[in-house]
């Protein structure tokens, strides 16, 4: 059949917001050699997903996963702060870049802010139109902020040089995830 077209995607966000979580679920291990798994099995998946144990990324790791029309390389980055300064030694060669917030961590809102503002003021980003997709995570949590307060606390409405989009994910269930990957799939170039 027809060869994917490769493209290489920046997954950044704060420690502990989901990336690896939500990447993990988009990851093969999940995907039936014949397509993403029927609704039969999808408990099956959740279950092992779960029992997986996600620990804190320890500067990056880089996985694959296909959709239908692209084959996406991830770059899964820390979001400790240490390794921060990791992330714009990859923006050059990304194609898109995926922004994970926690919803339920007020506190460092205005953290995830700042981060954002760096990213896209960077040198290597500002003047391009590389499509940005933010996820909402955590959106199962009590105190989870609604998708409209996150993207105003992120300002996101200021982003006019690009396409983005924001969705509400639960990663530990995969929820929300494929809006975001079909989108992502739309925009790319
Ligand atoms: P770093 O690698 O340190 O940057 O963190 P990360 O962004 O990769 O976060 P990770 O995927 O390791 O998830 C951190 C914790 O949040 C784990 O305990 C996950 O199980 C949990 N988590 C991830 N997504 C969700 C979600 O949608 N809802 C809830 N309730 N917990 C989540
Ligand atoms: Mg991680």
């Amino acid at each position: 059949g027809l060869k994917k077209k490769e493209v290489n995607v920046l997954c950044l966000g704060l420690d502990n917001s989901g990336k690896t979580t939500i990447i993990n679920q988009l990851k093969p291990t999940n995907q039936s050699l014949f397509g993403p798994l029927s609704d039969d099995w999808k408990h099956v998946s959740q279950v092992k997903t779960q029992t997986q144990d996600i620990v804190p990324t320890i500067g990056f790791n880089i996985e694959k996963f296909k959709s239908s029309s692209l084959s996406f390389t991830v770059f899964d980055m820390s979001g400790q702060s240490r390794y921060r300064n990791l992330w714009e030694h990859y923006y050059k060669e990304s194609h898109a870049i995926i922004f994970v917030i926690d919803s339920g961590d007020k506190l460092r809102m205005v953290v995830a802010k700042e981060e954002l503002d760096t990213l896209l003021n960077h040198q290597d980003i500002r003047s391009r139109r590389l499509p940005v997709l933010f996820f909402a995570n955590k959106s199962d949590l009590r105190e989870a902020m609604s998708l409209v307060k996150v993207s105003q606390l992120l300002c996101l409405e200021n982003i006019k040089d690009k396409p983005w989009h924001i969705c509400a994910s639960n990663a530990v269930k995969g929820e929300g995830l494929q809006e975001g990957v079909d989108w992502l799939q739309d925009h790319i170039k």
